[in-house]
Protein backbone atom coordinates (compact mmCIF):
# COMPACT_ATOMS: atom_id res chain seq x y z
CA UNK A 1 0.00 0.00 0.00
CA UNK A 2 2.73 2.38 1.04
CA UNK A 3 4.36 1.53 -2.02
CA UNK A 4 1.63 2.58 -4.36
CA UNK A 5 1.78 5.90 -2.74
CA UNK A 6 5.08 6.70 -3.02
CA UNK A 7 4.88 5.42 -6.75
CA UNK A 8 1.53 7.59 -7.43
CA UNK A 9 3.79 11.20 -5.74
CA UNK A 10 6.33 10.47 -7.97
CA UNK A 11 3.97 9.98 -10.79
CA UNK A 12 2.58 13.25 -9.77
CA UNK A 13 5.61 15.20 -8.87
CA UNK A 14 7.08 13.98 -12.81
CA UNK A 15 3.66 15.58 -13.88
CA UNK A 16 4.49 18.80 -12.21
CA UNK A 17 7.90 19.10 -13.71
CA UNK A 18 6.81 18.56 -16.98
CA UNK A 19 3.95 20.84 -16.71
CA UNK A 20 6.61 23.19 -15.36
CA UNK A 21 8.85 23.25 -18.31
CA UNK A 22 6.16 23.25 -21.06
CA UNK A 23 4.91 26.36 -19.41
CA UNK A 24 8.65 27.98 -18.81
CA UNK A 25 8.32 26.73 -22.81
CA UNK A 26 5.74 27.66 -24.05
CA UNK A 27 6.54 31.27 -22.41
CA UNK A 28 9.56 31.39 -24.45
CA UNK A 29 8.11 30.99 -27.28
CA UNK A 30 5.37 33.19 -26.86
CA UNK A 31 7.97 35.56 -26.57
CA UNK A 32 10.09 34.94 -29.04
CA UNK A 33 6.82 35.20 -31.39
CA UNK A 34 6.13 38.74 -29.99
CA UNK A 35 9.64 39.89 -30.47
CA UNK A 36 10.00 38.59 -33.67
CA UNK A 37 6.70 40.23 -34.76
CA UNK A 38 8.24 43.62 -33.46
CA UNK A 39 11.39 42.76 -35.21
CA UNK A 40 9.44 42.92 -38.39
CA UNK A 41 7.25 45.79 -37.98
CA UNK A 42 10.06 47.72 -36.85
CA UNK A 43 12.44 50.28 -38.81
CA UNK A 44 15.97 48.38 -38.92
CA UNK A 45 18.49 49.99 -36.65
CA UNK A 46 21.90 49.65 -35.49
CA UNK A 47 22.05 48.50 -31.56
CA UNK A 48 25.06 49.89 -29.95
CA UNK A 49 23.72 49.57 -26.70
CA UNK A 50 24.92 46.89 -24.35
CA UNK A 51 22.17 47.34 -20.95
CA UNK A 52 18.72 47.60 -22.77
CA UNK A 53 18.18 46.02 -25.65
CA UNK A 54 16.20 47.51 -28.10
CA UNK A 55 13.37 45.81 -29.82
CA UNK A 56 11.29 48.16 -31.58
CA UNK A 57 11.83 51.45 -33.47
CA UNK A 58 9.19 53.92 -34.88
CA UNK A 59 9.67 57.10 -36.55
CA UNK A 60 7.01 58.72 -37.62
CA UNK A 61 6.29 59.35 -41.22
CA UNK A 62 9.48 57.12 -41.90
CA UNK A 63 8.93 53.49 -43.50
CA UNK A 64 12.32 52.97 -44.58
CA UNK A 65 15.92 53.83 -44.25
CA UNK A 66 17.39 56.55 -44.58
CA UNK A 67 14.64 57.98 -42.56
CA UNK A 68 14.06 61.90 -44.42
CA UNK A 69 14.18 64.37 -41.76
CA UNK A 70 12.23 67.88 -43.08
CA UNK A 71 14.73 70.59 -42.10
CA UNK A 72 12.32 73.36 -39.20
CA UNK A 73 10.21 69.95 -38.03
CA UNK A 74 9.26 68.03 -35.09
CA UNK A 75 9.32 63.94 -35.42
CA UNK A 76 7.99 62.04 -33.10
CA UNK A 77 9.98 59.06 -32.30
CA UNK A 78 8.89 55.58 -30.26
CA UNK A 79 11.48 52.80 -29.00
CA UNK A 80 10.41 49.43 -27.29
CA UNK A 81 13.05 48.11 -25.19
CA UNK A 82 13.66 45.40 -22.83
CA UNK A 83 14.86 46.86 -18.99
CA UNK A 84 15.17 43.55 -17.90
CA UNK A 85 12.09 43.63 -15.47
CA UNK A 86 14.00 46.13 -13.58
CA UNK A 87 11.01 49.23 -13.52
CA UNK A 88 13.30 52.16 -14.82
CA UNK A 89 11.16 55.31 -14.35
CA UNK A 90 13.92 57.93 -16.04
CA UNK A 91 15.87 58.53 -19.13
CA UNK A 92 17.84 61.30 -20.01
CA UNK A 93 18.34 61.46 -23.78
CA UNK A 94 21.50 61.94 -25.70
CA UNK A 95 21.07 62.02 -29.40
CA UNK A 96 23.68 63.22 -32.22
CA UNK A 97 23.09 63.93 -35.81
CA UNK A 98 26.33 62.48 -37.24
CA UNK A 99 27.65 63.51 -40.70
CA UNK A 100 30.78 63.31 -42.56
CA UNK A 101 31.94 66.39 -41.38
CA UNK A 102 29.86 67.73 -38.96
CA UNK A 103 28.38 66.32 -35.19
CA UNK A 104 25.61 68.28 -33.87
CA UNK A 105 23.25 68.06 -30.62
CA UNK A 106 19.63 67.44 -31.45
CA UNK A 107 16.88 68.59 -29.03
CA UNK A 108 14.64 66.87 -27.63
CA UNK A 109 11.41 66.89 -25.96
CA UNK A 110 10.65 65.68 -22.78
CA UNK A 111 13.97 65.56 -21.57
CA UNK A 112 14.72 64.04 -19.37
CA UNK A 113 11.48 61.57 -19.64
CA UNK A 114 10.54 61.22 -16.02
CA UNK A 115 7.45 59.90 -15.75
CA UNK A 116 5.89 63.10 -15.26
CA UNK A 117 4.76 63.24 -19.08
CA UNK A 118 3.61 59.53 -19.52
CA UNK A 119 6.46 59.24 -21.66
CA UNK A 120 7.58 56.21 -20.45
CA UNK A 121 5.07 53.23 -20.62
CA UNK A 122 4.94 49.15 -20.17
CA UNK A 123 4.24 47.55 -22.54
CA UNK A 124 4.19 43.29 -21.94
CA UNK A 125 7.64 42.40 -20.38
CA UNK A 126 9.20 45.53 -21.49
CA UNK A 127 9.32 49.05 -21.83
CA UNK A 128 8.28 52.10 -24.56
CA UNK A 129 9.04 55.85 -24.42
CA UNK A 130 8.73 58.21 -26.82
CA UNK A 131 9.98 61.82 -27.60
CA UNK A 132 9.81 64.01 -30.13
CA UNK A 133 13.26 65.09 -32.12
CA UNK A 134 13.80 68.85 -33.90
CA UNK A 135 15.23 69.09 -36.96
CA UNK A 136 17.49 71.81 -36.98
CA UNK A 137 17.12 74.35 -39.31
CA UNK A 138 21.14 74.58 -39.97
CA UNK A 139 21.30 70.90 -40.32
CA UNK A 140 23.34 70.18 -44.14
CA UNK A 141 21.17 68.77 -46.58
CA UNK A 142 23.01 65.51 -46.91
CA UNK A 143 22.62 61.88 -45.17
CA UNK A 144 24.14 60.67 -41.89
CA UNK A 145 23.01 58.91 -38.75
CA UNK A 146 20.94 59.86 -36.10
CA UNK A 147 22.69 58.19 -32.80
CA UNK A 148 20.36 58.06 -29.87
CA UNK A 149 21.60 57.18 -26.38
CA UNK A 150 19.03 56.98 -23.21
CA UNK A 151 20.95 57.45 -19.57
CA UNK A 152 19.66 56.64 -16.23
CA UNK A 153 20.16 59.58 -13.49
CA UNK A 154 23.85 58.25 -12.66
CA UNK A 155 24.82 59.31 -16.19
CA UNK A 156 24.54 55.39 -17.37
CA UNK A 157 23.92 54.58 -20.60
CA UNK A 158 21.16 52.64 -21.02
CA UNK A 159 20.18 52.72 -24.38
CA UNK A 160 21.52 53.10 -27.66
CA UNK A 161 21.18 52.98 -31.07
CA UNK A 162 21.74 54.35 -34.85
CA UNK A 163 19.81 54.79 -37.98
CA UNK A 164 20.40 56.31 -41.81
CA UNK A 165 18.79 59.80 -42.20
CA UNK A 166 18.76 62.16 -45.06
CA UNK A 167 17.95 65.73 -44.14
CA UNK A 168 15.92 67.36 -46.93
CA UNK A 169 14.77 71.40 -47.18
C1 LIG B 1 19.49 42.55 -20.09
O1 LIG B 1 19.22 41.41 -20.89
C2 LIG B 1 20.02 41.31 -22.05
C3 LIG B 1 19.53 40.16 -22.90
O2 LIG B 1 18.84 39.21 -22.19
C4 LIG B 1 21.48 41.14 -21.63
O3 LIG B 1 22.31 41.04 -22.77
C5 LIG B 1 21.89 42.35 -20.81
O4 LIG B 1 23.21 42.20 -20.34
C6 LIG B 1 20.95 42.54 -19.63
N1 LIG B 1 21.29 43.79 -18.98
C7 LIG B 1 21.35 43.93 -17.66
C8 LIG B 1 21.70 45.27 -17.16
O5 LIG B 1 21.14 43.01 -16.90
C1 LIG C 1 9.92 76.77 -38.56
O1 LIG C 1 8.72 76.21 -38.04
C2 LIG C 1 7.97 77.12 -37.26
C3 LIG C 1 6.83 76.35 -36.59
O2 LIG C 1 6.29 75.41 -37.45
C4 LIG C 1 7.49 78.27 -38.16
O3 LIG C 1 6.75 79.18 -37.40
C5 LIG C 1 8.72 78.94 -38.77
O4 LIG C 1 8.31 79.96 -39.69
C6 LIG C 1 9.60 77.95 -39.47
N1 LIG C 1 10.86 78.58 -39.89
C7 LIG C 1 11.37 78.43 -41.11
C8 LIG C 1 12.66 79.14 -41.38
O5 LIG C 1 10.84 77.72 -41.96
C1 LIG D 1 20.06 74.93 -34.08
O1 LIG D 1 21.43 75.03 -34.44
C2 LIG D 1 22.01 76.28 -34.12
C3 LIG D 1 23.42 76.35 -34.69
O2 LIG D 1 23.86 75.15 -35.16
C4 LIG D 1 21.98 76.45 -32.61
O3 LIG D 1 22.53 77.69 -32.25
C5 LIG D 1 20.55 76.35 -32.10
O4 LIG D 1 20.54 76.40 -30.70
C6 LIG D 1 19.91 75.06 -32.57
N1 LIG D 1 18.52 75.06 -32.18
C7 LIG D 1 17.97 74.08 -31.47
C8 LIG D 1 16.52 74.24 -31.12
O5 LIG D 1 18.60 73.09 -31.11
Amino acid sequence: MRGYFVYYLKILWAICLIGQSLASAIKITRDDAYKKLLALRSLPFEDCGEYYRVNYLNIDSCTKVPCSMARNSSVKVTVLFDDNGSGVTFLKHEVRWVFTYVKSNAAITPDPCDGDHNCLLNVNDGKSYWANIYVNKTLPLMSGTMLWEAKNAKNQNLICFEVPVVITA
